[in-house]
């Protein structure tokens, strides 16, 4: 038992992800432990979603590793590595517009069922206990995470906001390991965004471990326990949120070399 405990939820070992001539991603190792909100940041171009794509099997990195819980995943599928509890959302929000958020939410369950097209055209027996235990199980996420009142509303209808925090339940319903949002605050004003730093938070308190992409610093600063700092495909930084505030690297790497002073600083170290 001891043992485990220590194993991280995801870890890479120096992954590199090449597009040709491109190194979009150099020799990138990072641990994620349990209970931790994980924040990866950088400039635009500096490979984070490649990183998560590497991650979750859309491509499969021309060198490193990647391991959940221990287990090397490095060459498998998108949806074997979903199966085995590694959950993601991507940069533009991927409901079905038309549908209730409690369908929304049904489809994430699709994974650990058992019936197909077949049983669901002819409704058999197999496919009316799935139907009950993904309608039961979907209520049951979004009363946790506190949208119940959505539960019948066509999701296209919903706030920017609140389709975010939907697609981000609907993850859940594979019950992983870990959770990894690309910007899920990307297009939100100032109030959205506060909003969802408080939904990510609950979310963890829930005992979920999170891997989070995001362009807004203060979002990060504020929401995630350790950072990873992003340059042209390397890692500059690694740490607290603290240690990377302070850093002369990251400051550089978003404001340029010699304009890192006045404005700048104010900037990142109020954030
Ligand atoms: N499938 C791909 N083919 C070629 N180049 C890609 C591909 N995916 C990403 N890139 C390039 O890799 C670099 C990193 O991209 P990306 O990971 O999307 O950056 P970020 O998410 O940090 O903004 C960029 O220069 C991008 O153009
Ligand atoms: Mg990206």
């Amino acid at each position: 038992m001891i043992e485990t405990m220590n194993i991280p939820v995801l870890r890479t070992e120096h992954i590199c992800m090449y597009f040709g001539g491109l190194h979009a991603v150099e020799d990138v190792s990072m641990e994620i432990q349990q209970g931790d909100i994980y924040g990866i940041i950088g400039p635009n171009g500096a490979g984070k979603t490649t990183l998560f794509n590497a991650c979750t099997g859309f491509n499969n990195p021309t060198k490193g590793k990647v391991f959940l819980c221990g287990d090397d995943i490095t060459s498998l599928k998108p949806e074997q590595i979903a199966k085995k509890g590694m959950a993601r959302t991507f940069q533009n929000i991927k409901l079905f517009k038309f549908m209730s958020v409690l369908d929304n939410i049904k489809i994430g369950f699709h994974l650990n069922l058992k019936s197909n097209l077949v049983d669901a055209i002819l409704h058999t027996k197999r496919f009316g206990t799935d139907e009950a235990y993904a309608i039961e199980k979907g209520k049951e996420i979004l009363n946790l995470v506190g949208l119940s009142k959505y539960t019948d509303t066509k999701a296209g209808n919903l706030p920017y906001g609140v389709q975010r925090k939907v697609e981000i339940a609907r993850a859940l319903a594979i019950n992983p390991k870990i959770l990894l949002l690309d910007e899920p605050a990307a297009g939100m004003n100032p109030n959205e965004t506060k909003e969802l730093s408080d939904y990510i938070l609950k979310i963890n308190e829930l005992g979920y471990t999170i891997g989070v992409i995001e362009h807004d610093m203060k979002f990060v600063m504020s929401t995630c326990n350790k950072i990873l700092v992003l340059n042209f495909g390397q890692k500059i930084c690694e740490g607290t949120p603290d240690i990377v505030k302070t850093n002369q690297g990251v400051r550089e790497a978003y404001f340029g070399k010699g304009f890192v002073s006045g404005e700048a600083i104010n900037v990142i170290a109020k954030n």
